[in-house]
């Protein structure tokens, strides 16, 4: 699967913005039908989305499109429309709002039928957006409910309307939160979120950074999710996609360092040892797979 280290939303009813979207270096853009469209642009939206898919050059940045939710009037329109009119273009259909399994149940019965009848051979995928207690709670079933599912994304001011908690900033995690607790106030649900995307082969996905004009809080929230096993993180703004793109590929010094510890691996093995030190540091077949993991990584990235 190509990279999904950002994902730059972009409002799917404004031009401009779409624009300059298909201009970036991200790996994703997300074509947003839901929260950044007000309801009267609902439905020209979709026309917009398939217009600008076909008619600007994406080069080989990844389409992906947010339908909205499947309890309004316009989920089902959106996935129908634009699948019919831009699906073999569209690598994900992004899902917000997921409570519960029969959620991706529906939505990839409506690819199988939509595909089928347009045929299409291309196979879209689901990117589903955990922002609720109830599809926190019910997140294992969700994570294995269509082999159509490649990301779970934490929807993280959705989520804190959905428990009551107290939002001190609109920024996501990682502004002033600091302030009303202390340790990282989201490190359960991110690491819940994690736990089973991992589980079942799926990539995670950080909630955006909305202050646009906080590089050094976009950072901390960044790495944060870099540190709990995310693969990538959504902006907001084109201002944002530089410092995620780089805090999740592997920087030199991480490549050099699992260099080392392959080469120790190598000459363990031959002398039959199983753990050596490295530079002080013990390091036997954990930290191996780590090293490993790491540098495919940056193969993948032709870092290496
Ligand atoms: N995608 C593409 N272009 C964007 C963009 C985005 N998400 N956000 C801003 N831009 C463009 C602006 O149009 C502007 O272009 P210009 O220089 O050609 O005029 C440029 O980047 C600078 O924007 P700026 O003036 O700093 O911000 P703004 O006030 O125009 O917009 C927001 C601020 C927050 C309204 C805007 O970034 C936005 O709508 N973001 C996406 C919101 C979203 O998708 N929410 C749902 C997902 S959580
Ligand atoms: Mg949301």
């Amino acid at each position: 699967m190509k990279p999904r280290r950002s994902t730059l939303s972009v409002p799917g009813h404004i031009e401009k913005m779409l624009v300059k979207a298909c201009r970036q270096q991200v790996d994703v853009v997300m074509l947003d039908l839901e929260d950044s469209v007000p309801l009267e642009a609902k439905a020209s939206a979709r026309n917009r989305v398939i217009q600008s898919i076909h008619e600007l050059d994406w080069r080989d940045i990844t389409i992906t499109f947010r339908i909205n939710g499947l309890d309004t009037p316009f989920g089902y329109r959106d996935l129908l429309e634009v699948v019919e009119g831009a699906g073999p273009k569209i690598d994900a259909v992004v899902v917000p709002k997921v409570d519960h399994p029969k959620d991706i149940h529906f939505v990839s019965r409506m690819l199988d039928g939509i595909e089928a009848s347009m045929g299409f051979s291309h196979r879209i995928s689901i990117e589903a957006i955990i922002e609720s207690a109830e599809g926190l709670e019910k997140i294992t079933r969700i994570a294995k409910a269509s082999s159509r599912l490649i990301a779970l994304v934490f929807g993280i001011v959705d989520y804190s309307a959905s428990i009551g908690a107290r939002l001190i900033s609109i920024s996501g995690h990682g502004e002033k939160e600091e302030e009303i607790y202390p340790g990282h106030r989201w490190n359960f649900e991110m690491s819940r979120i994690v736990m089973a995307a991992k589980a079942h082969g799926l990539l995670a996905i950080d909630a955006p950074y909305g202050n646009f004009k906080d590089p050094q809080g976009l950072q901390r929230s960044t790495a944060v999710a870099c540190a709990l096993g995310y693969d990538g993180k959504w902006a907001i703004h084109p201002d944002q996609i530089d410092i995620i793109q780089q805090a999740f590929s592997p920087s030199e010094e991480d490549i050099e360092r699992a260099v080392k510890v392959l080469e120790a691996h190598k000459q363990a093995k031959e002398k039959g040892l199983g753990a050596v030190a490295v530079e002080g540091r013990m390091v036997d077949q954990a930290t191996v797979r780590l090293a490993e993991q790491l540098y495919a990584q940056a193969k993948f990235l032709n870092m290496v």
